[in-house]
Protein backbone atom coordinates (compact mmCIF):
# COMPACT_ATOMS: atom_id res chain seq x y z
CA UNK A 1 0.00 0.00 0.00
CA UNK A 2 1.94 3.27 -1.21
CA UNK A 3 1.56 6.63 0.78
CA UNK A 4 1.73 9.53 -1.70
CA UNK A 5 4.81 11.50 -0.54
CA UNK A 6 3.55 15.26 -1.13
CA UNK A 7 0.98 15.03 1.10
CA UNK A 8 1.05 15.76 4.92
CA UNK A 9 0.24 12.67 7.28
CA UNK A 10 -2.96 12.32 8.09
CA UNK A 11 -1.68 12.69 12.04
CA UNK A 12 1.70 13.52 12.97
CA UNK A 13 3.58 14.15 16.43
CA UNK A 14 6.31 16.05 16.52
CA UNK A 15 7.75 15.33 20.25
CA UNK A 16 4.87 15.88 22.10
CA UNK A 17 5.03 16.50 26.12
CA UNK A 18 2.06 17.12 27.89
CA UNK A 19 2.44 18.16 31.80
CA UNK A 20 -0.76 18.28 33.58
CA UNK A 21 -0.98 21.36 35.91
CA UNK A 22 2.22 22.47 34.61
CA UNK A 23 3.63 25.39 36.69
CA UNK A 24 2.08 24.15 40.03
CA UNK A 25 3.47 22.06 42.72
CA UNK A 26 0.57 19.28 41.29
CA UNK A 27 2.60 19.18 37.82
CA UNK A 28 2.39 16.00 36.44
CA UNK A 29 3.97 14.57 32.84
CA UNK A 30 2.08 12.33 31.21
CA UNK A 31 3.65 11.54 28.36
CA UNK A 32 6.80 12.83 27.01
CA UNK A 33 8.73 13.58 23.73
CA UNK A 34 6.01 11.51 22.01
CA UNK A 35 6.70 11.70 17.97
CA UNK A 36 4.92 9.38 15.45
CA UNK A 37 3.34 9.72 12.13
CA UNK A 38 0.38 8.05 9.98
CA UNK A 39 0.36 8.38 6.78
CA UNK A 40 -2.68 9.34 4.49
CA UNK A 41 -2.92 5.31 2.40
CA UNK A 42 -5.69 6.14 -0.39
CA UNK A 43 -8.11 3.14 -0.40
CA UNK A 44 -7.35 1.88 2.82
CA UNK A 45 -6.82 4.29 5.54
CA UNK A 46 -5.00 2.66 8.71
CA UNK A 47 -5.76 1.26 11.48
CA UNK A 48 -3.20 1.71 14.18
CA UNK A 49 -3.65 0.15 17.75
CA UNK A 50 -2.33 1.71 20.92
CA UNK A 51 -1.12 -0.32 24.03
CA UNK A 52 0.64 0.24 27.16
CA UNK A 53 0.84 -0.12 30.43
CA UNK A 54 -1.72 1.73 32.82
CA UNK A 55 -1.90 5.41 33.14
CA UNK A 56 0.63 5.92 30.62
CA UNK A 57 -0.90 8.15 28.63
CA UNK A 58 -3.03 6.42 26.20
CA UNK A 59 -6.20 8.55 26.60
CA UNK A 60 -4.05 11.15 26.91
CA UNK A 61 -2.82 11.17 23.05
CA UNK A 62 -6.06 10.40 21.95
CA UNK A 63 -7.71 13.37 23.47
CA UNK A 64 -4.76 15.39 21.45
CA UNK A 65 -5.77 14.24 18.76
CA UNK A 66 -9.52 15.14 19.09
CA UNK A 67 -8.71 18.81 20.79
CA UNK A 68 -10.18 18.05 23.55
CA UNK A 69 -9.54 20.05 27.32
CA UNK A 70 -7.66 19.85 29.67
CA UNK A 71 -5.54 17.48 27.35
CA UNK A 72 -5.10 20.08 24.59
CA UNK A 73 -2.89 21.98 23.90
CA UNK A 74 0.00 20.01 24.16
CA UNK A 75 2.71 22.16 26.74
CA UNK A 76 5.54 21.51 24.08
CA UNK A 77 5.84 19.73 20.76
CA UNK A 78 2.91 19.55 17.93
CA UNK A 79 0.32 17.62 17.13
CA UNK A 80 -0.41 18.25 13.56
CA UNK A 81 -3.48 16.92 11.58
CA UNK A 82 -2.81 17.01 7.74
CA UNK A 83 0.10 19.16 8.37
CA UNK A 84 -1.67 21.78 10.31
CA UNK A 85 -2.29 22.13 14.07
CA UNK A 86 -4.88 20.73 16.02
CA UNK A 87 -6.60 23.61 17.41
CA UNK A 88 -10.19 22.43 18.56
CA UNK A 89 -12.08 19.02 18.09
CA UNK A 90 -14.15 18.98 15.26
CA UNK A 91 -16.82 16.78 12.68
CA UNK A 92 -13.28 15.24 10.70
CA UNK A 93 -12.67 13.20 14.10
CA UNK A 94 -15.49 11.41 15.82
CA UNK A 95 -14.51 9.79 19.15
CA UNK A 96 -15.86 5.83 20.91
CA UNK A 97 -15.43 5.79 24.51
CA UNK A 98 -15.58 2.96 26.72
CA UNK A 99 -18.48 4.06 28.44
CA UNK A 100 -21.41 3.70 26.20
CA UNK A 101 -21.44 7.35 25.45
CA UNK A 102 -24.97 7.88 24.72
CA UNK A 103 -27.98 9.95 25.68
CA UNK A 104 -29.43 8.44 28.17
CA UNK A 105 -32.90 10.73 27.80
CA UNK A 106 -32.74 10.07 23.64
CA UNK A 107 -34.36 7.16 22.11
CA UNK A 108 -31.69 5.10 19.86
CA UNK A 109 -33.30 6.94 16.87
CA UNK A 110 -31.91 9.95 18.07
CA UNK A 111 -28.95 9.26 19.50
CA UNK A 112 -27.76 7.98 16.24
CA UNK A 113 -29.35 10.78 14.46
CA UNK A 114 -27.79 13.26 17.03
CA UNK A 115 -24.77 14.35 14.62
CA UNK A 116 -26.68 14.58 11.75
CA UNK A 117 -29.33 17.15 13.56
CA UNK A 118 -27.02 19.27 14.69
CA UNK A 119 -25.70 19.39 11.13
CA UNK A 120 -29.63 21.06 10.52
CA UNK A 121 -30.18 17.61 8.62
CA UNK A 122 -33.72 17.78 8.40
CA UNK A 123 -35.80 14.94 10.01
CA UNK A 124 -36.94 12.75 7.41
CA UNK A 125 -33.83 12.44 6.03
CA UNK A 126 -31.66 11.94 9.12
CA UNK A 127 -34.36 9.48 10.39
CA UNK A 128 -33.89 7.19 6.89
CA UNK A 129 -29.73 7.29 7.37
CA UNK A 130 -30.17 6.84 11.13
CA UNK A 131 -32.22 3.71 10.37
CA UNK A 132 -29.46 2.27 7.79
CA UNK A 133 -26.24 2.99 10.40
CA UNK A 134 -29.07 1.05 13.37
CA UNK A 135 -29.15 -1.75 10.51
CA UNK A 136 -25.42 -1.47 9.65
CA UNK A 137 -23.72 -2.17 13.38
CA UNK A 138 -26.35 -5.24 13.89
CA UNK A 139 -29.12 -3.33 15.82
CA UNK A 140 -32.84 -4.15 14.81
CA UNK A 141 -33.79 -1.13 13.00
CA UNK A 142 -37.48 -1.32 13.59
CA UNK A 143 -37.55 -2.79 17.15
CA UNK A 144 -34.55 -1.21 18.63
CA UNK A 145 -36.00 1.81 17.30
CA UNK A 146 -37.29 3.86 20.07
CA UNK A 147 -35.95 1.91 22.60
CA UNK A 148 -33.84 4.04 25.59
CA UNK A 149 -30.03 3.08 26.70
CA UNK A 150 -31.40 1.82 29.85
CA UNK A 151 -33.26 -0.98 27.93
CA UNK A 152 -30.20 -1.51 25.96
CA UNK A 153 -27.23 -4.63 26.69
CA UNK A 154 -23.67 -3.18 27.16
CA UNK A 155 -23.10 -4.46 23.48
CA UNK A 156 -26.36 -3.06 22.33
CA UNK A 157 -25.19 0.45 23.75
CA UNK A 158 -22.11 0.38 22.36
CA UNK A 159 -23.23 -0.45 18.70
CA UNK A 160 -25.60 2.59 19.50
CA UNK A 161 -22.05 4.86 20.27
CA UNK A 162 -20.44 3.14 16.98
CA UNK A 163 -23.30 4.39 14.99
CA UNK A 164 -23.68 7.71 15.77
CA UNK A 165 -20.39 8.29 15.67
CA UNK A 166 -19.88 6.50 12.17
CA UNK A 167 -22.93 7.98 11.02
CA UNK A 168 -20.65 11.29 10.25
CA UNK A 169 -17.94 9.74 8.04
CA UNK A 170 -15.65 11.04 10.40
CA UNK A 171 -11.68 10.53 8.36
CA UNK A 172 -10.05 10.31 11.96
CA UNK A 173 -11.71 7.52 14.40
CA UNK A 174 -10.45 7.93 18.25
CA UNK A 175 -11.73 4.51 20.02
CA UNK A 176 -10.68 4.46 23.84
CA UNK A 177 -11.72 0.64 25.05
CA UNK A 178 -14.89 0.64 23.17
CA UNK A 179 -15.24 -2.89 23.76
CA UNK A 180 -13.43 -2.78 27.44
CA UNK A 181 -16.67 -4.06 28.98
CA UNK A 182 -18.21 -6.90 26.63
CA UNK A 183 -17.99 -10.46 27.49
CA UNK A 184 -15.53 -12.31 24.90
CA UNK A 185 -17.97 -13.53 22.39
CA UNK A 186 -20.15 -9.98 21.89
CA UNK A 187 -16.64 -8.41 21.62
CA UNK A 188 -15.20 -10.52 18.88
CA UNK A 189 -18.89 -9.74 17.28
CA UNK A 190 -17.99 -6.18 17.46
CA UNK A 191 -14.18 -6.65 15.97
CA UNK A 192 -15.17 -8.35 12.93
CA UNK A 193 -18.24 -5.58 12.66
CA UNK A 194 -15.85 -2.92 13.23
CA UNK A 195 -12.86 -4.27 10.78
CA UNK A 196 -16.19 -4.80 8.30
CA UNK A 197 -17.29 -0.29 8.69
CA UNK A 198 -14.05 0.55 8.99
CA UNK A 199 -12.93 -0.46 5.52
CA UNK A 200 -16.10 0.53 4.39
CA UNK A 201 -15.04 4.11 5.09
CA UNK A 202 -11.63 3.80 4.71
CA UNK A 203 -11.06 6.44 7.88
CA UNK A 204 -7.84 6.21 10.24
CA UNK A 205 -8.64 4.60 13.25
CA UNK A 206 -6.43 4.87 16.69
CA UNK A 207 -7.38 2.00 18.81
CA UNK A 208 -6.66 2.00 22.37
CA UNK A 209 -6.77 -1.43 24.49
CA UNK A 210 -5.67 -3.28 27.02
CA UNK A 211 -6.19 -6.61 25.00
CA UNK A 212 -3.29 -7.83 22.89
CA UNK A 213 -4.83 -9.89 20.87
CA UNK A 214 -7.44 -7.35 20.04
CA UNK A 215 -4.83 -4.81 19.06
CA UNK A 216 -2.93 -7.37 17.30
CA UNK A 217 -5.83 -8.74 15.18
CA UNK A 218 -7.78 -5.06 14.38
CA UNK A 219 -3.88 -2.96 13.52
CA UNK A 220 -2.45 -2.73 10.67
CA UNK A 221 0.18 -1.36 12.97
CA UNK A 222 0.84 -1.27 17.11
CA UNK A 223 2.52 1.13 19.35
CA UNK A 224 3.25 0.47 22.07
CA UNK A 225 3.79 2.74 24.68
CA UNK A 226 6.71 3.00 27.96
CA UNK A 227 5.39 3.56 31.49
CA UNK A 228 4.87 6.82 32.41
CA UNK A 229 5.50 9.32 31.22
CA UNK A 230 4.64 7.76 28.41
CA UNK A 231 6.73 7.66 25.72
CA UNK A 232 6.51 5.57 21.90
CA UNK A 233 8.87 2.77 22.75
CA UNK A 234 8.16 0.24 19.88
CA UNK A 235 6.23 0.27 17.05
CA UNK A 236 5.50 -2.95 15.13
CA UNK A 237 3.57 -3.87 11.79
CA UNK A 238 0.99 -6.48 11.93
CA UNK A 239 -0.86 -8.65 9.50
CA UNK A 240 -4.26 -6.67 8.77
CA UNK A 241 -7.70 -8.25 9.37
CA UNK A 242 -8.32 -10.01 6.24
CA UNK A 243 -9.95 -12.74 8.00
CA UNK A 244 -12.17 -13.40 10.94
CA UNK A 245 -11.74 -13.23 14.07
CA UNK A 246 -11.56 -16.75 14.99
CA UNK A 247 -9.93 -18.10 12.07
CA UNK A 248 -6.52 -15.71 12.57
CA UNK A 249 -6.45 -16.38 16.04
CA UNK A 250 -5.78 -19.80 15.77
CA UNK A 251 -2.66 -18.93 13.71
CA UNK A 252 1.03 -19.69 15.48
CA UNK A 253 2.42 -16.42 13.82
CA UNK A 254 -0.36 -14.46 15.58
CA UNK A 255 -0.19 -16.53 18.80
CA UNK A 256 3.40 -15.84 18.78
CA UNK A 257 3.10 -11.89 18.03
CA UNK A 258 0.54 -11.70 21.07
CA UNK A 259 2.92 -13.40 23.07
CA UNK A 260 6.01 -11.48 22.50
CA UNK A 261 4.15 -8.12 23.13
CA UNK A 262 2.10 -9.50 26.17
CA UNK A 263 5.55 -10.50 28.10
CA UNK A 264 6.82 -7.13 27.42
CA UNK A 265 3.52 -5.22 28.62
CA UNK A 266 4.30 -7.40 31.46
CA UNK A 267 7.69 -6.24 32.13
CA UNK A 268 6.61 -2.76 31.85
CA UNK A 269 3.65 -3.25 34.55
CA UNK A 270 6.15 -5.22 36.67
CA UNK A 271 8.67 -2.33 36.26
CA UNK A 272 6.17 0.13 36.92
CA UNK A 273 4.74 -1.42 40.52
CA UNK A 274 8.56 -1.38 41.71
CA UNK A 275 9.28 1.75 40.54
N1 LIG B 1 -6.91 15.97 33.66
C1 LIG B 1 -5.85 15.45 34.28
N2 LIG B 1 -5.21 16.11 35.27
C2 LIG B 1 -4.12 15.59 35.88
N3 LIG B 1 -3.60 14.40 35.59
C3 LIG B 1 -4.20 13.67 34.63
C4 LIG B 1 -5.36 14.15 33.92
N4 LIG B 1 -5.73 13.21 33.03
C5 LIG B 1 -4.85 12.21 33.17
N5 LIG B 1 -3.92 12.48 34.11
C6 LIG B 1 -2.80 11.61 34.52
O1 LIG B 1 -1.98 11.41 33.38
C7 LIG B 1 -1.56 10.05 33.32
C8 LIG B 1 -1.97 9.46 31.99
O2 LIG B 1 -3.39 9.39 31.96
P1 LIG B 1 -4.18 8.71 30.77
O3 LIG B 1 -5.62 8.76 31.13
O4 LIG B 1 -3.75 9.32 29.50
O5 LIG B 1 -3.59 7.22 30.85
P2 LIG B 1 -4.05 5.87 30.11
O6 LIG B 1 -2.83 5.28 29.50
O7 LIG B 1 -5.21 6.16 29.24
O8 LIG B 1 -4.49 4.96 31.36
P3 LIG B 1 -5.57 3.77 31.41
O9 LIG B 1 -4.94 2.62 30.71
O10 LIG B 1 -5.71 3.50 32.88
O11 LIG B 1 -6.83 4.26 30.78
C9 LIG B 1 -2.16 9.34 34.53
O12 LIG B 1 -1.19 9.26 35.55
C10 LIG B 1 -3.30 10.25 34.95
O13 LIG B 1 -3.49 10.22 36.35
MG1 LIG C 1 -7.22 5.60 29.29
Amino acid sequence: MATDPTTPPVVEFRSVTKTYAAGTRRAFTAIKEVSFRVDDIPGHGEFVSILGPSGCGKSTILRLIAGLLPQHPPTSGEVLMRGKPVTHPGPDRGMVFQDYSSFTNRSVLDNVAFGLECDGMPKMERYDLARDWIGRVGLDPVKDLHKYPHELSGGMRQRVAIARTLILKPRIILMDEPFGALDPVTRQQMQDLLVGLWRELEATVFFVTHDVSEAVYLGDRVLILSNSPGTILTEEAVPPPNRPSREMRREPDFVNRVFEISSLLEKLEEAAQHS
